[in-house]
């Protein structure tokens, strides 16, 4: 038994199903994503669109988690629990999905993006469009035989080239019939250090991209992770496995998402976070 979320081709083939529908709960949020739209409401979209799907939201009940997505808006870096506030002009929203699919026995895909509701300030997009290269940056050093070490230490040095700042309590991390295995992916860390990549591996690469400083805290709730100094946090996620020929993004989107500036990553190329399938769906970027 392999330690690290190593899958065989068969059982890759159905993860890529698990992850298709979590990817596709994002390109049905999109739209939703206005002001005066609550939390709660989003919740209720990815709960039945995931049940209508025969898939079972992750989330709902996972280690007490009450609801079925995490939606973390400003300052809140992630596991921000859904609820009846309405979304604000200018706010950003983190939307972190997993579906299980098939429901029983079936697999994990993990895949969150952050929004613009209605227009952002010069600030919220630069946090926002930091953390979103800086997943892609971390997915660029995916091979077999490199280090997890690496991918830490490319999305940090990126982001604080920028002047943002990096959480370090929270990591990416392996995932396959289970949410959370080893390996743990941080998002900082040192060249040539940690678990050797191999194919077949599966985990998430999810940075968590503060304006301020990195240091976190938590609600009384129980999960709400917060900025300590309440400066924006921003956080792109996929769930991708180790090939050949360096890796394969699993949450791939097949068409754009709107109120969110998804672009084809230039620097992707192939590996690009979305890519326009034959029923691609051209949506409307609204910032
Ligand atoms: N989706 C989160 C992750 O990326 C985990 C959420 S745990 C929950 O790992 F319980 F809050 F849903
Ligand atoms: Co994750
Ligand atoms: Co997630």
């Amino acid at each position: 038994m392999a330690r690290y979320s190593v899958h065989s081709p068969k059982e890759i083939r159905q993860m890529r199903k698990a992850c298709e529908l979590a990817a596709e709960t994002l390109v049905m949020i999109g739209p939703h994503i206005q002001p005066g739209v609550t939390t709660e409401e989003i919740n209720r979209l990815v709960h039945e669109f995931t049940l209508a799907q025969d898939a079972v939201p992750a989330p709902l009940n996972y280690r007490g988690f009450p609801k079925s997505v995490c939606t973390s808006v400003n300052e809140v870096v992630c596991h921000g629990i859904p609820e009846e506030r309405a979304l604000q002009d200018g706010d950003i929203i983190n939307v972190d999905v997993t579906t299980i699919y098939p429901r029983r026995n079936g697999f994990h895909g993990d895949t969150s993006m952050t929004f613009y509701v209605g227009t952002p300030s010069p600030l919220a997009r630069h946090v926002v469009e930091v953390a979103r290269e800086a997943l892609e940056i971390g997915i660029l050093q995916v091979r077999p035989g490199a280090r997890i070490g690496d991918i830490g230490h490319a999305v940090e040095r990126f982001a604080t080239a920028k002047g943002c700042s990096v959480v370090r309590e929270y990591t990416g991390h392996g995932i396959g019939r289970l949410f959370h295995t080893e390996p743990s992916v941080p998002h900082y860390g040192k060249p040539g250090t940690g678990v050797v990549l191999r194919k077949g591996m599966t985990f998430t690469i999810e940075p968590m991209i503060n304006l301020g400083g990195f240091e976190i805290e938590h609600l009384d709730d129980g999960w709400t992770v917060l900025t300590r100094d309440h400066s924006l946090s921003a956080q792109f996620e996929h769930t991708i496995v180790v090939t050949d020929g360096g890796c394969e993004v699993l949450t791939r989107r097949n068409a754009r998402v709107v109120n969110s500036e998804d672009q084809p990553g230039a620097r992707l190329g192939e590996r690009s976070c979305w890519m326009p399938g034959e029923d691609a769906v051209e949506g409307e970027a609204t910032a």
